[in-house]
């Protein structure tokens, strides 16, 4: 009875302590993720490579395709799978999380990409991976580009991105023009070619974090609240002569930025999706207003990488926050 009573009391104490602070390792401690799935192409080539560099890396992403799923915040509803996960690669009846059976830093989960990010911050690296500090969450590289305000709140990649950086994990969200969905297992003769655009990407993506970790000091690698938003053109045998694109410093908002509409389709008797300027995309309100807008730097130029900075300050300029009190004025008082 004793014993038991003390067990009792040694579990609720245990379930109810908090976390210890994440530690700092002298290793960098990258968190990995997608909207595309954990058996994407893109993402495993960022993985190897980012590894290869040196870097600690546990890849956290969704068991099934997300995209389009923003920063939605959707975890597992039961302990195994209902469905079969992308490319059929764990299937219906499955644990809905797990790892790699031979590795455990590659790690799926059965919801949104926002979640996975909390899954890898709030679960695996405390209880897996020593509590270490996570110094980077990387998502991405994206299948398809995020390009514009139009797809910045719309898309999962994004949306993992901003979700870590609201947290405290500084964050950057890469995007590939490339938009097979390529499953990695497919891929595997292409690991070392050159010319195959998950590589490359996955390389540049090495060039930036690396800079970064570079000059980063004790506060981290990117300024509170702040992540960035990286669009890759078309490279190697997808592209007619880019191996090695250029980065832009970009924005944003401005010229060519697009956000989704639809059109009826009276063949059909439905609707098709359109890709819609629409002036607020276009107008400069925060912000380096000189800079080229990563819409225009993808579609007008070529074989250029924008890089755009965010804030998770959502909060509008003071300007536009004085117009709107003064129209409301009078229910103030
Ligand atoms: C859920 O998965 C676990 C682990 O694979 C398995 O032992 C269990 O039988 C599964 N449950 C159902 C209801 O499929
Ligand atoms: C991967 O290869 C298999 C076998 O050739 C094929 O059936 C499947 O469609 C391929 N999947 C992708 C996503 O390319
Ligand atoms: C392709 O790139 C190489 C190396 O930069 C350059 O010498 C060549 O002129 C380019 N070809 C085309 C068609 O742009
Ligand atoms: C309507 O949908 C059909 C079938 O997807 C497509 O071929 C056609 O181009 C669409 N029409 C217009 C006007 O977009």
């Amino acid at each position: 009875m004793k014993f038991s009573s003390l067990l009792t009391a040694l579990v609720a104490t245990a379930a109810a302590a908090p976390l210890s602070p994440a530690k700092r390792s002298t290793q960098k401690n990258i968190l990995l993720t997608n909207d595309d799935g954990w058996a994407a192409t893109n993402i495993r080539a960022t993985y190897r490579e980012l590894k290869a560099a040196g870097y600690n890396v546990v890849l956290v992403a969704p068991a099934s395709q997300r995209l389009g799923f923003g920063g939605q915040f959707q975890i597992p509803t039961s302990p195994n799978l209902t469905a079969d996960g992308e490319f059929g690669y764990v299937k219906k009846g499955d644990p809905s999380w797990g790892h790699e059976a031979d590795d455990d830093d590659v790690w799926y989960f059965d919801g949104t990409p926002a979640a996975c990010v909390a899954f890898g911050a709030d679960y695996v690296f405390p209880k897996f991976k020593g509590n270490v500090l996570i110094d980077l969450v990387v998502s991405g590289p994206n299948e398809g580009t995020n390009l514009s305000p139009g797809y910045f709140t719309l898309s999962g990649t994004i949306g993992a991105a901003y979700n870590a950086v609201y947290r405290g994990l500084p964050s950057i969200a890469f995007s590939g023009s490339n938009s097979a969905n390529a499953f990695f297992k497919n891929d595997t003769s292409r690991s070392d070619d050159a010319s195959f655009p998950p590589n490359i990407y996955a390389h540049k993506v090495v060039d930036f974090v690396n800079q970064l970790f570079a000059r980063a000091g004790d506060n981290g690698v990117l300024p509170i609240s702040t992540g960035v938003n990286v669009n890759f053109p078309l490279v190697g045998d997808e592209s007619t002569n880019c191996t090695d694109p250029q980065w832009v410093f970009t924005r944003l908002s401005g010229a060519a930025s697009t956000g989704p509409s639809i059109q009826f389709n009276a063949s059909t008797g439905l609707f098709d999706w359109e890709d819609k300027v629409s002036t607020p995309l276009l107008v400069c309100v925060e912000g380096d207003c000189s800079l080229p807008s990563e819409a225009f730097t993808l579609y007008k130029e070529s074989c250029k990488t924008s890089v755009s900075v965010f804030s998770v300050d959502y909060d509008a300029t003071k300007q536009q926050e004085q117009v709107v009190k003064t129209f409301l004025n009078p229910l103030f008082k």
